[in-house]
């Protein structure tokens, strides 16, 4: 097979062979001849003359290769006492069944279909129905609140929307059908049908245009999977950019389906028949890409959680599921560490579970502390390895390829760059820094497949955010560098982009939100550190001429009502708690708000006063205010 240096190296001088090898592992309706159209840079696509069924691939491959009675999905719910597997033949079987409802509701290729779900099977059944059709779906994390998801409505144009009654957080259960509702009221675009599955925790009422999930399943007929161009949509995600909004990231179905089938051995060192486990949501695009697509195209077993990592109802349950579902690689987001170290900082709970097949431990979302890494590595003793990935990427573009060879890990650096993945550092000129020096990542162009070919009906704010700050190169929008062993080490974003426990929040979507009180004149959001969850929002408000901020409880008042709103508009994941009066923001001459420095002085660095800034005694009293608490 070849060390990961032969095999990266092989990415980046051939890639039109490597990655027509790799597309061979996949049952192709229409074979590609072809690896890339270049011909509109920066709109690059994958296998332009090929067709297949993502959904095929996924499930009836497998069905078809003698391999219908392994395990493909394994429902892991602490929070309702449920545990379910469903073998590749009842999946698929359940798959086309659903498909066969979306097709009776007037669902056909290209079509949107938005699901708005907890942490059930059928998400990811709805999901793989939509593939199987062709339909196009846009999955939205049920943290959101309604006008979230309105603005996805809007943007997507679902024909069908697909929800539940209810979704089960910790020990709350959170009806979803009236924030379905209310979305599709705030929104202008009205999705003809809305299928909901029924939950015996809060059942829903229904409406003229709702339809029962068990009741629409148990009448329809199958539907077989419709080949579709590789080129074509497979999803839309959507993702914070820096305004309040969302970025819908296309997701091809050639190029992708590749790329994880490639991921899946080489990275996470998962084959048929063993398991993964991925502690995430399907809303994430670490759901789709490893709790639902690449672990089936790979023939292997999924573990789908419904539950905390902490809480449901304890530290141990993460062990629980690895050990009663012989999990081999587990994958989640570093905060649910420090979530289950705060609880359990010895790491009681492992002692009472057999973890001796779990091989490795895969972190991602954010960047992976050093201390969190050592406790995990010193507590499981296996590797632990910090890979870094974005939605619109889809697979990781650093990791340690543990499938081709673990390769010496640095604590504080996901590893080395993935085949595809030419990964440079440049200064604001444009220039390359010298080793070890941060600046700006970028990949080059053209992104390998896997990577989103371009933004839901936006072709131009693709071309503005990521493909215009520098000529031939993709912006990814983290800051960082590489070291003298090619290592690549994520130092943080340099946009407004924020990670609030491994989700991904725009300040700006929360200013705006803060902007629109009325006693708001101006207002800052800022993401501080934070040793749980990473960082977390903080916001600062300019109260506009007349209101007096120093009357009695006022403060309170004005903190409370910012909290609810951003609470109600953008939903409770937010998690903005703390919001503080400042007479005015640090700003430039020029009136830009000095962001980075604000961030600086919360997070308690001897932060430099940049020369740029109009007054410097506002940031005298901003340290005041933040002394304060
Ligand atoms: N539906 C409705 N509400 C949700 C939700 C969902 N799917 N997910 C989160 N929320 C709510 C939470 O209940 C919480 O509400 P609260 O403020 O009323 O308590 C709020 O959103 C913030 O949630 P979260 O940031 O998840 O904090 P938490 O304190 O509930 O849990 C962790 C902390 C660390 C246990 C949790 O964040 C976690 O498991 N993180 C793993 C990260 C992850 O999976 N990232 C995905 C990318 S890999
Ligand atoms: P998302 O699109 O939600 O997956 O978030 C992507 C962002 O999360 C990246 O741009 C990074 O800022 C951050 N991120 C993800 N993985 C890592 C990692 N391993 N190290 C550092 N930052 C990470």
């Amino acid at each position: 097979m070849g060390s990961y240096e032969e095999i990266f190296r092989s990415s980046v001088e051939d890639p039109a062979g490597f990655w027509l090898r790799a597309a061979s592992d996949l049952d192709w309706h229409v074979a590609p001849t072809r690896a890339l159209d270049e011909s509109n840079p920066p709109f690059y696509k994958w296998f332009p003359d090929g067709e297949l069924n993502v959904a095929h691939n996924a499930l009836d491959r497998h069905v078809d290769a003698g391999h219908g009675e392994r395990a493909a999905l394994i429902y892991d719910s602490p929070v309702t006492g449920t545990t379910r597997t469903y073998t590749y033949a009842q999946l698929r079987d359940e798959v086309a069944t659903f498909a066969g409802v979306l097709r009776d509701q007037g669902v056909g290729h290209g079509d949107r279909v938005v699901i708005y779900m907890p942490m059930v099977p059928e998400a990811a059944i709805a999901m793989l129905a939509c593939a199987r059709i062709g339909a196009i779906h846009s999955v939205v994390f049920g943290g959101f609140a309604a006008k979230e998801l309105a603005v996805r409505i809007d943007d997507a144009a679902p024909t069908v929307m697909v929800s539940a009654s209810c979704g089960i957080e910790g020990k709350r259960v959170i009806e979803y059908k009236p924030l379905l509702d209310k979305a599709i009221e705030l929104a202008t675009h009205k999705p003809a049908r809305n299928v909901v599955l029924q939950r015996p925790q809060a059942e829903a009422s229904m409406g003229a245009d709702d339809v029962d999930w068990a009741a629409a399943v148990a009448t329809a007929t199958p539907a077989d999977p419709v080949p579709v161009a590789s080129t074509d949509p497979l999803y839309v995600l959507y993702t914070s950019g820096t305004t309040g909004k969302p970025k819908g990231v296309v997701r091809d179905c050639g190029g992708y389906a590749t790329a994880l089938a490639w991921s899946m051995p080489n990275i996470y060192d998962v084959g048929p028949g063993e398991t993964i486990f991925t502690a995430s949501d399907v809303g994430w695009v670490v759901g789709h890409s490893y709790i639902v697509y690449a672990p089936l195209l790979a023939g292997a077993t999924t573990v789908l959680y419904e539950g905390k990592p902490v809480g449901t109802p304890d530290a141990g349950q993460f062990w629980r599921v690895v050990a009663e579902h012989g999990v081999k690689s587990l994958f989640t987001a570093p905060t649910a560490f420090r979530a289950i170290k705060k609880e359990d900082p010895d790491g009681e709970y492992t002692g009472q579970y057999d973890l001796s097949g779990l091989k490795y431990l895969f972190l991602a979302g954010e960047r992976l502390d050093p201390e969190t890494y050592r406790w995990a590595a010193d507590l499981l003793g296996i590797p632990v390895i910090d890979h870094w990935w974005q939605t619109e990427t889809g697979w990781p573009v650093a990791a340690n390829p543990a499938g081709i060879e673990l390769l010496d890990i640095k604590p504080g650096s996901p590893t080395r760059p993935m085949p595809g993945w030419d990964i440079e550092i440049l200064d604001e000129t444009g220039r390359p820094t010298e080793t070890g020096v941060d600046g700006a990542i970028v990949a080059k162009l053209p992104l390998p497949p896997g990577a989103f070919p371009t933004l839901w009906n936006d072709e131009e704010r693709y071309v503005n955010s990521y493909m215009k700050a520098f000529e031939g190169y993709y912006l990814t929008g983290d800051g960082g560098h590489l070291d003298e062993d090619g290592y690549v080490f994520v130092m943080g974003r340099t946009d407004d982009v924020i990670n609030v426990a491994g989700h991904r929040l725009s300040t700006g979507g929360m200013e705006e939100v803060l902007a629109s009180h009325a006693d708001v004149a101006e207002c800052a959001v800022i993401g501080v550190a934070d040793t749980m969850k990473g960082q977390v929002p903080r916001g600062f408000v300019v109260l506009k001429a007349g209101v007096d901020g120093t009357a009695e409880g006022y403060e309170d008042r004005l903190r409370d009502d910012l909290v609810a709103m951003v609470r109600d508009q953008i939903g409770a994941v937010a998690s903005l708690k703390d919001v503080a009066i400042v007479p005015a923001l640090p700003k430039t001459r020029s009136g830009k708000v000095l962001r980075k420095t604000m961030r600086g002085i919360a997070d308690g660095a001897d932060e430099p006063v940049p020369s740029t800034i109009d007054d410097a005694t506002v940031l005298d009293t901003l340290r005041s205010v933040l002394r304060r608490e």
